[in-house]
């Protein structure tokens, strides 16, 4: 199979990589011997002063290592020596290519990713397109796992300890100028001139030399052992414990190997990167990562659960009903990715105080120099205020976005309808009403369904898709398709009460309460909500949602469920907060927090007046287990109930969702690697002690007892 394209244009050798079986170019075994190859040819040329390495994908240089085949040794035990060996290879091909004698270039097309841009790395100068989608950096970190060819010994190198340790330990992936700025490229041209750039450095004398090979060569900003070298690791090692509490292996190795790396030789530090990048293969967090955070996100997005058999569904013109928080959310995010936008509230001023949400967020933009005035005027033209039904016509989708209310709903629905066509879909954004009951008022309910979006919807990439009872496979194909078109992940549930998302979060915020009331101190509660790796911890979090809104949430539970509705400790802490105390969280300053005006927060000191705490104190190790635990539990009993039926959808929606500590790749992946029947042995444990919330369901007895996972099963 073809892999490179080898020929000689005005003294130059243009290496092009273009693997005839792929869209994009991966780093493998069979493509660095393929370049190995042609940097030996073009050295032995007498012809050739330099060699531009090239991709002939259109839009990228190279994505990166080969993350399939990654994630299959992840997957299980491998042989590490062999591994070992086989990324020694690679490491000595770059040096190789590195010291060959003549200069390379890295002309890079676009998307110069993880090992993609490691290769570059390992050329003598780096020349980037300024085009839309061309990035570059070493995202490993993102799925748990670091640089593994050279990453980590060439950019602190070339661009000193500090700045190389920002990109890499946030697996940032840099646009052409951020990249020229950092100096992770040393040029930006625009298209269409990226041979002739790197021709013309050939050609004008480029050197051969990299610079950590030149004579006297000093880091710049200064070596590992210089002041600014051991403060910057100083700096970076505090903070990335207090950012991670040891969750992210990664993190450690990266700096390790940095550290240990920039006390050696080139040679020898990339063998100490290896074992650090061996180690973290070999572990359970990139395993659980690359299979969440990259393939999950992957398959999700490209819609792989979409049924198939409907036609792509192309959506120009939306409609929004309620142009509060969250349609005002729905109206930015579309007109920003091109779609037409009708935005309906009661009245003109209303529409109109939705629009200026977009307004405000462009013009934010704009101040930081992210956008363009041009592009700023082009998303406002799509955005149209209006209180008139009749400016519906037309739309391909309507979301629906009023007040949580039935009958308000009903009423919406019953408008809209009348003047939307039978391809339209109609989507409701309700955050619990049964989406069953609410297609009650719709004339097609084949084609309405629940749109789940998040907020702030801006930033919030999940939309939990609910599919009611009558709502059809080609609605949910449509659905697919729109929440696609406007850069969102969809994933899909059944219908039940509080869907997947809101009630498996609930297990964590409630379990912050059952804590409380049994006598656990109140910081003990909140640290050991930071150390699970929550995004906030459960006290905290629950003046976020507002207790005034959970206390709503509770009173309609109680309402819906009957005789079914189970009292929680969390209910009774907000009815005396928000009953007895007016405390409604961080909405009026006062919640289970004291909020000041300058921004700052502390745990309101009455709480253990209401909540003494107890002289015995639980290991924090336990309770980050009972956060996370319960929150297993829930997601399995959704499983089990028919809620959501693939695991990858669990955790897909778990991480963007809600936060789920993303190191476990989400609740399936965490009682994956636990061992299911270790989980039902902790849950039973903790139930015997802490009561029923804790008892596995069946589903989990019947796995434990087959040995199956959810992933392999
Ligand atoms: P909001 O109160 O900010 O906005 C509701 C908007 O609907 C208001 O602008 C109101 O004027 C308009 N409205 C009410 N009745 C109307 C009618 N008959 N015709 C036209 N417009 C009407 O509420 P928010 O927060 O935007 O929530 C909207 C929906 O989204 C609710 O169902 C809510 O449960 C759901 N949701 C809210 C989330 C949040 O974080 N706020 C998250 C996910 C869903």
């Amino acid at each position: 199979m073809a892999i490179l394209e080898y020929r000689v244009e005005d003294g130059c050798a243009i290496v092009t990589w273009d693997q005839a079986d792929r869209s994009m170019n991966v780093v493998n075994a069979a493509a660095l011997e393929a370049l190995d190859a042609a940097v030996v040819r073009a050295v032995a040329d007498a012809d050739v002063k330099g060699i531009v390495l090239t991709s002939g994908k259109k839009g990228s240089f190279v994505a990166g290592a080969d993350l399939a085949e990654l994630e299959k040794l992840g997957a299980g035990p491998f042989d590490a020596a062999d591994l070992a060996k086989r990324t020694g290879e690679v490491l000595a091909q770059l040096r190789r290519m590195e010291t060959c004698g003549k200069p390379v270039v890295a002309a890079l097309n676009g998307l110069a990713l993880g090992g993609g841009y490691e290769i570059a790395l390992a050329c003598h100068r780096r020349i980037v397109v300024d085009a839309r989608g061309a990035k570059v950096g070493l995202p490993e970190a993102t799925m748990g796992l670091m640089p593994g060819a050279g990453g980590t010994v060439r950019l602190p190198r070339l661009i000193g300890i500090a700045n190389a340790l920002g990109v890499i330990l946030e697996g940032k992936q840099l646009a052409p100028d951020e990249a020229l700025k950092k100096g992770l490229v040393d040029e930006v041209v625009p298209e269409g001139e990226l041979l002739a750039a790197a021709k013309r450095w050939i050609l004008g004398g480029g050197s051969a030399v990299q610079p950590w090979d030149q004579k006297g060569a000093k880091v710049p900003g200064g070596g590992i052992d210089s002041t600014g070298g051991l403060q910057t690791l100083m700096g970076s090692v505090a903070m990335v414990h207090a950012n991670t509490f040891g969750n992210y292996p990664h993190a450690k190795a990266i700096l390790s190997a940095v550290y240990e790396g920039m006390r050696l030789p080139v040679e020898r530090a990339a063998r100490v990167e290896t074992r650090y990048f061996l180690s973290l293969l070999a572990g359970p967090v990139a395993k659980a990562m690359l299979r969440t955070l990259f393939f999950g996100m992957q398959n999700a997005s490209k819609g792989t659960r979409r049924p198939k058999d409907v036609p792509p569904f192309e959506v120009r013109k939306l409609g929004i009903l309620g142009a509060g928080l969250m349609g005002a959310g729905v109206a930015f995010v579309a007109a920003k990715a091109g779609v037409d936008v009708v935005l309906l509230d009661r009245d003109e001023a209303g529409a109109e105080k939705g629009r200026q949400y977009a307004v405000d967020r462009l013009q934010r933009d704009l101040a930081k120099g992210r956008t363009t005035q041009e592009k700023v005027d082009a998303t406002l033209a799509r955005i149209r205020p209006t209180a008139s039904y009749d400016d519906l016509a037309g739309c391909d989708v309507v979301v629906e976005a009023v007040f949580e209310n039935r009958e308000v709903k009903a009423a919406v629905t019953k408008r809209a309808e009348a003047v939307l066509t039978e391809r339209a879909i109609f989507g409701s954004n309700t955050s619990g009403l049964p989406i069953t009951g609410l297609a009650e008022a719709s004339v097609r309910p084949a084609n309405f369904v629940g749109m789940h979006f998040f907020s702030p919807v801006e930033r919030m990439q999940l939309v939990e898709v609910i599919r009611g009872r009558e709502t059809s496979d080609e609605t949910l194909a449509k659905t697919y398709d729109f929440v696609r078109r406007i850069g969102k992940t969809a994933i899909v549930v059944n219908d039940a009460r509080s869907f997947y998302t809101s009630r498996v979060f609930g297990t964590y915020i409630t379990e912050g309460a059952e804590l409380l009331r049994s006598g656990v101190a109140p910081a003990l509660i909140e640290n050991a909500g930071r150390i699970s790796g929550m995004p906030m911890p459960p006290l905290a979090l629950s003046d976020e949602v507002g207790l005034d809104l959970m206390r709503h949430a509770g009173e309609q539970a109680k309402i819906d469920l009957g005789e079914r509705f189970e009292p929680s400790a969390m209910g009774d802490a907000v009815e005396l907060l928000v009953g007895r105390l007016g405390r409604h969280g961080r909405k009026n300053g006062k919640g289970f927090y004291d909020y000041r005006p300058d921004g700052g927060k502390s745990l309101w000191p009455g709480l253990g007046e209401h909540f003494p705490v107890g002289a015995a104190q639980p290991d924090a190790r336990e309770i980050v287990q009972r956060y996370l635990l319960a929150q297993c539990l829930e997601t399995a009993r959704c499983i089990e109930e028919g809620v959501v039926t693939s695991p990858e959808d669990c955790d897909v929606g778990a991480i963007l969702g809600w936060g789920f500590a993303a190191y476990t790749g989400g609740p399936c992946s965490y009682m994956d690697t636990l061992g299911i029947a270790r989980v039902v042995e902790i849950c039973d444990g903790l139930a015997a002690r802490l009561g029923k919330r804790f008892a596995p369901p069946a589903l989990l007895r019947d796995m434990a007892r087959d040995g199956r996972t959810f992933y392999a099963s």
